[in-house]
């Protein structure tokens, strides 16, 4: 019974609907390493199935509620004035879920982008959903575009949302059209680089991925910006992603802050 309070107030913490951009002298932020943020960050947001069991609910609330955890983190990343967010909504494989699940999901990406469109234009907000979004339901489609157009001269966070995403699967696409160029005798094979790919990628003009988060214990990437991270630093945490509050998410700032970063050469100190 207690562990059943506990777990409530934990919750009603995380994802509490009052949540405003905290303030750079904000209690949230006391212990802040400034010079040593992230600017980039991507968050696997896993375990919103689980925790809806541990609360004796359905799966679907889990993800219901993670829509306010994400609400409260990005809140907490234009506080920190990073620089992007990317977070991991659906990805290429989530299509094995049974089919009232995923119909679950899409139908929550279009209410929530409906509800919180003038919010996060209000916010600054640069959103751009990334994937393979041609094979999602129309009216989503409609609405992710009329909600970076919305938002296409803003100058806040970059807000990239990942739907029907997989790594492999931009890589993919990616190739696909270097090759066409390459066939159409625009573009030599050996002036094919690092920068060419980048132009490419789903996420072109954002900053290499410093961060990835996942929440909910497994520690793997799913085949998330794989290029992207390739010198990102990962950190992995036992919370469930509806339970992620913006404690945490300053929790993995600050971890952050304390990582050797050499991107595969020697620390000053032992030059
Ligand atoms: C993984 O948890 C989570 C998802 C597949 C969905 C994530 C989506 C949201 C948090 C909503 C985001 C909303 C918008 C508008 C972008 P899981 O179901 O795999 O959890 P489990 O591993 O415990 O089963």
């Amino acid at each position: 019974m207690i562990k059943k309070i506990i777990g409530k107030a934990v919750t009603t913490f995380a994802g509490r609907e009052d949540f405003e951009i905290p303030q750079h002298d904000s209690p949230l932020f006391a212990g802040i390493d400034w010079e040593r943020l992230p600017r980039h960050v991507a968050v696997i947001m896993d375990g919103n199935g689980r925790w809806g069991k541990e609360q004796g609910v359905m799966r679907t609330a889990g993800h219901s509620a993670g829509v306010k955890t994400l609400k409260n983190i990005l809140k907490t990343a234009i506080g920190l004035n990073l620089d992007a967010l990317t977070v991991y909504a659906f990805s290429t494989e989530n299509w094995k879920r049974p089919e009232t699940e995923v119909n679950f999901l899409m139908n929550l990406f279009y209410d929530s982008l409906k509800r919180e469109l003038q919010e996060l234009h209000e916010d600054n907000v640069q959103i751009r959903f990334v994937g393979r979004l041609d094979k999602l339901p129309a009216s989503l489609q409609a609405q992710m575009r009329d909600a970076e157009e919305l938002m296409k001269n803003n100058t806040g966070v970059k807000f990239n949302v990942a739907i029907n995403y997989g790594g492999q699967d931009e890589l993919v696409r990616v190739m696909q059209k270097i090759a066409a160029d390459v066939q159409a005798g625009k573009v030599a094979p050996e002036a094919i680089d690092e920068a060419m790919i980048e132009q490419q990628l789903d996420t072109v003009g954002n900053l290499p991925v410093d961060l990835v988060i996942r929440t909910s214990g497994d520690m793997r990437l799913s085949n998330f910006l794989l290029w992207q991270s390739a010198y990102a630093e990962l950190y992995f945490t036992d919370v469930n992603w509806p339970e992620f509050s913006p404690e945490c998410f300053v929790e993995a700032m600050k971890d952050f802050a304390s990582r050797d970063r050499r991107f595969g050469g020697l620390n000053d100190n032992k030059k």
